[in-house]
């Protein structure tokens, strides 16, 4: 039988299906490779000499690759998509000595986002993450994850879900929503921490949980305890939410163990993380997710222990962390660079913790960040003959085209209103 396709993909240099099955090493890698796909689905990625008797539909999309590379979309694991206002003043204090922490416990930091979050109108809300969005989808983003955590209110977090759901909607990226209510303990109920968790889990869930997939909490030195987070995780399990956890960023607070001990799809940042947790983790198929721009401009001085959690199996994932503290920025590659240099991963293992890793982290393994038969149609041509131009040619947005489910929706043929 011949199948009908509505996208097909020729003259890719290098096509890197991020499975191993595929190809050759650890990326799946094919010299002169071919995309083919039906209804936004790969039904082959490979060598074009494999390429099955296909009927190419009319007005199907076609792309020639010209020689250059082709990866899978990019699928970020974490960012903190929605928020009003910027912190390009306390970025800047930072770069003078102030810390992040100091600037946390003076009620700046995240309790300043809050304010301005709260402030802001929906329409306001709703334009900052959207062109966030589109920032990330030119520069290959094809999966997103996005939490809420910056109204801490009943009403703000849910309008915060709401707007992710109306950029779903409407935005070609996809977005994974995640319920971050226990970002901090807001400063009106400083004074009472577990009246803030009893808003959380008797109003804050059932208000939220329709409008999410994940629930996160801010496990760390200045934020939520394990016993708090534990309860969290608890409650949003209630709800039907898988869990994820901001662990071991600022300090060995015990987060990677109580993501592990719950079962989490991930442990987020860990940047403290020994061996004993690091194979807890491994144990519990819980997946790390690491936020090298996070730490690179924190400049501690510190990232992941990728070794250990090498050592011990751990599936590795990158996200852009995209926030107005710590990391104000939605590039996957350049986030895939940093995790090299600053980070040390081999460059094979950032792509792969940047596509499939990631995919894994949200829940998506097999059907996002690879391409073949059954995959999402997403990818990115890249301006560049391998994929180590990801790392290699820094600083420039490398993405000559990006497709989504077998729509190019930037760079090369892309409609106006979504390209450029
Ligand atoms: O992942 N760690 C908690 N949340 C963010 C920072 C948020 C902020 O500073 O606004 C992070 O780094
Ligand atoms: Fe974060």
């Amino acid at each position: 039988v011949t199948r009908e396709v509505d996208f097909l993909l020729t003259g890719a240099g290098q096509l890197v299906t991020c499975d191993p099955g595929l190809g050759e090493g650890p990326l799946g890698l094919v010299d002169g490779g071919v995309v083919a796909a039906a209804g936004g689905t790969v039904v082959y990625a490979g060598p074009r000499a494999g390429l099955p008797d296909l009927e190419v539909a009319a007005g199907a999309v076609r792309l020639d690759a010209g020689g250059r590379a082709v990866l899978p979309g990019f699928v970020d694991a974490h960012t903190h998509l929605v928020f009003a206002g910027d912190r390009a003043d306390e970025f800047a204090a930072r770069l003078r000595g102030t810390g992040y922490e100091e600037s946390l416990a003076a009620g700046g930091g995240i309790h300043r986002t809050v304010r301005e979050t709260r402030a802001a109108s929906d329409a306001e809300l709703e334009a900052g993450a959207a062109g966030r969005l589109a920032r990330a989808a030119r520069h290959g983003t094809t999966t997103l994850e996005a939490k809420s955590g910056y109204g801490l209110t009943v009403e703000d977090e849910r309008r915060s879900l709401e707007v992710l759901a109306r950029l779903a909607a409407r935005s070609p990226v996809e977005l994974v929503p995640t319920f971050l209510g226990a970002h901090l303990v807001p400063a009106e109920y400083a004074d009472d921490r577990a009246a803030y968790l009893d808003l959380l889990e008797r109003e804050m869930l059932p208000a939220c949980a329709p409008l999410a997939e994940f629930v996160d909490a801010f496990c760390d030195r200045g934020a939520l305890t394990v016993q708090e987070s534990r309860r969290v995780l608890k409650a949003g399990a209630r709800h039907g939410l898988k869990g994820k956890l901001h662990a071991n960023e600022l300090g060995s607070t015990g987060g990677a163990a109580v993501a592990a001990e719950f079962g989490c799809v991930s442990a987020d940042h860990l940047l403290f993380c020994d061996q004993r947790e690091a194979r807890a983790l491994a144990g519990a198929g819980t997946v790390a997710v690491l936020l090298p721009g996070t730490s690179f401009l924190l400049r501690t001085g510190r990232a992941a222990p990728v070794q250990v959690l090498r050592e011990a199996g751990v599936t590795m994932a990158l996200g852009t962390d995209c926030n107005p503290g710590t990391c104000y920025c939605e590039s996957m590659q350049l986030v895939i660079a940093l995790a090299c240099v600053h980070g040390g991963l081999t460059p094979e293992e950032a792509v792969l913790a940047a596509t499939g890793g990631a995919a894994a982290a949200l829940g998506r393994a097999g059907r996002a960040g690879r391409l073949g038969p059954g995959a999402a149609c997403d990818l990115v041509v890249l301006e560049g003959r391998s994929y180590l131009d990801l790392a290699y040619h820094l600083g420039v947005n490398l993405a000559a085209a990006v497709v989504k489910g077998g729509t190019v929706i930037a760079g090369e043929g892309a409609p106006a209103e979504v390209g450029t």
